[in-house]
């Protein structure tokens, strides 16, 4: 089995669709993020606030090199701004969670944790700004996709479920 890379704008449940694939696969799964925390022993919140963005993007970027050489049979979540890499293509098959910002925005919102989603996300801070970064960002996920699943008004169940069907044209 080749890894699975799935990229997408904060929010949109990159998470939420890798804990159902898991379910239902012999795949194992981990998180840019969470790997980023534990290396640090903070919070992204913290590391952007103590270092900055670019500290965060330059461990993005070792972290990177390490799923590329390290890790098979694997479902990769990452955060929203990890397709920059250079190397994804060489990881795994890139999968996009596509749904328009509005959308992602009320899906947070809808959260009986939305208040904690919103403000461990640093960039999410200012939605004006966020709107830009999205408008930004869309062009470059599609353009780097192998699958593009909308996962608009979808449940997690329904879109690992997809994301399985469409991955085994790469298997
Ligand atoms: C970021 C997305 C976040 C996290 C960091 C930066 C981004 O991950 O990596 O706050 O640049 O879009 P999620 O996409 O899981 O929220």
């Amino acid at each position: 089995m080749k890894n699975i890379i799935l990229i997408g704008f904060m929010g949109v449940g990159k998470g939420s669709v890798a804990r159902e694939v898991i379910k239902s696969s012999d795949y194992l799964a981990v998180d840019t993020d969470d790997l980023i925390e534990s290396m640090e022993n903070r919070t992204i919140k913290k590391i952007f606030a103590d270092e900055g963005e670019g500290y965060f993007r330059e461990l993005e970027r070792k972290v990177s090199l390490w799923l590329e050489e390290s890790l098979k049979n694997t479902l990769i979540s990452t955060g929203g701004g990890f397709h920059k890499q250079k190397n994804l293509k060489e990881i795994g098959v890139i999968v996009f969670l596509d749904s328009p910002f509005e959308k992602i925005i009320k899906r947070i919102k809808n959260h009986p944790n939305a208040s904690k989603k919103l403000k461990k996300r640093p960039l999410l801070n200012d939605l004006k700004k966020a709107k830009e970064l999205y408008d930004q960002r869309l062009p470059e996920y599609k353009a780097l996709a192998d699958i593009i699943i909308d996962v608009t008004d979808k449940s997690a169940a329904q879109c690992a479920k997809e994301l399985l069907l469409k991955v085994k044209q790469y298997a």
